[in-house]
């Protein structure tokens, strides 16, 4: 099968298509035809080498993480789910390629309507949102500002907490703010000046603040939300030095988020837009509109 990998560490040019082996079902795994792929800063990240301290890889190596496709293999002890089935969730490894493997319980059922690229958008800000929200204790009647909310996770964030009955602040770029109020959402501009911002808007503070973004904004959240207990991050280098938690490591299960997300679209009630979508070949640009880190929702791969 073709694949994209990296033999060295550097820029996105060290990406290539590569034909490698196609892997298999093993016990307690399906194997789908990949549809679409969805890229996340963390693939940049390890392909760039920053990570390679705690986490090196053996090179040549193929990143992704999340992918929706076609079911057309089942291991042994995999319940729920026939060959033929649409579906999206996390491959065990590999998923910048045409065939991916997935566990029981990394995959739900894609909705019929919902086209592959948005599907494919769908599992790590689900399951990356919902844990954040539900280690910050996000519940009903509170004022929650999302710290990056028109990324992945972020647009993610903020309609899960909406749902759960909080009033909801965004911060975005201008050219997303009326997204955002489409969602029900108040958006504000993140950067110097957001305390005062925000205290338009919210003149008592936040009852709690998620920090998506990881770009420098922990103190403000911290003065906003009224100390750090009511703050967390998902992507901030220093949440220790301000002593802010840090949720990372995906949930063990994630496929209550997978289906909880595909029910909220059946219903209508839940959107994550692709901002845009690349041939396989084309992963070296997607990596680099990734890494500008300004667009709406998510970067997806066509095999
Ligand atoms: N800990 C975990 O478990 C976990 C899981 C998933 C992701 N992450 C990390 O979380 C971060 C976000 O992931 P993602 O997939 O949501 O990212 P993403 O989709 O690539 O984020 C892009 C968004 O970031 C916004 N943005 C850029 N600079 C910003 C700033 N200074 N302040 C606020 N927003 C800003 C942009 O909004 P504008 O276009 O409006 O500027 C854009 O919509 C990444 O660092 C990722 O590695 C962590």
């Amino acid at each position: 099968m073709k694949a994209v990998q990296f033999g060295e560490y550097g820029d996105p040019d060290v990406l290539y298509v590569a034909e490698v082996p196609e892997p298999h079902a093993g016990a307690g795994q399906i194997r789908v035809v990949v549809r679409a792929i969805g890229v996340n800063p963390w693939e940049w990240k390890v392909r760039s080498g920053a990570l390679r301290e705690f986490m090196p890889l053996t090179l040549p190596s193929i990143p992704g993480s999340e992918v929706a496709g076609v079911v057309d293999e089942i291991g042994d002890g995999i319940t729920g789910v026939s060959v033929g089935d649409e579906v999206f969730g996390f491959a065990t490894r590999d998923a910048y390629a045409e065939y991916a493997v997935m566990a029981q319980d990394m995959f739900a059922h894609k909705p019929p309507a919902l086209p592959w690229p948005e599907a494919a958008a769908l599992p790590t800000a689900a399951e990356t949102a919902l844990r954040a929200l539900d280690a910050l204790g996000v519940t009903g009647g509170q004022t929650v500002l999302v710290n990056g909310a028109a990324g992945g996770v972020g647009l993610a964030a903020v309609q899960f907490a909406a749902l759960r009955g909080a009033t909801v602040i965004g911060t975005a770029s201008e050219p997303n703010h009326d997204f955002l109020r489409s969602l029900g959402i108040a958006p504000v501009t993140y950067g110097e000046g957001l305390v005062e911002r925000v205290r338009e808007i919210a003149p008592t503070g936040l009852d709690r603040a998620l920090d998506v973004a990881g770009k420098g904004g922990l103190p403000d959240l911290i003065e906003l939300a009224h100390g750090t207990d009511n703050v967390l991050t998902i992507a901030d280098p220093d949440a220790e030095k301000y002593g802010v938690r840090c949720s990372s490591g995906r949930s063990k299960n994630p496929f209550p988020a997978l289906d909880q997300v595909a029910r909220l679209i059946e219903q209508d009630a839940f959107t994550l837009p692709v901002a845009e979508t690349f041939p396989l070949a084309q992963a070296p640009t997607a990596h680099r509109r990734s890494q500008s880190a300004h667009f709406r929702g998510k970067l997806i791969l066509l095999p």
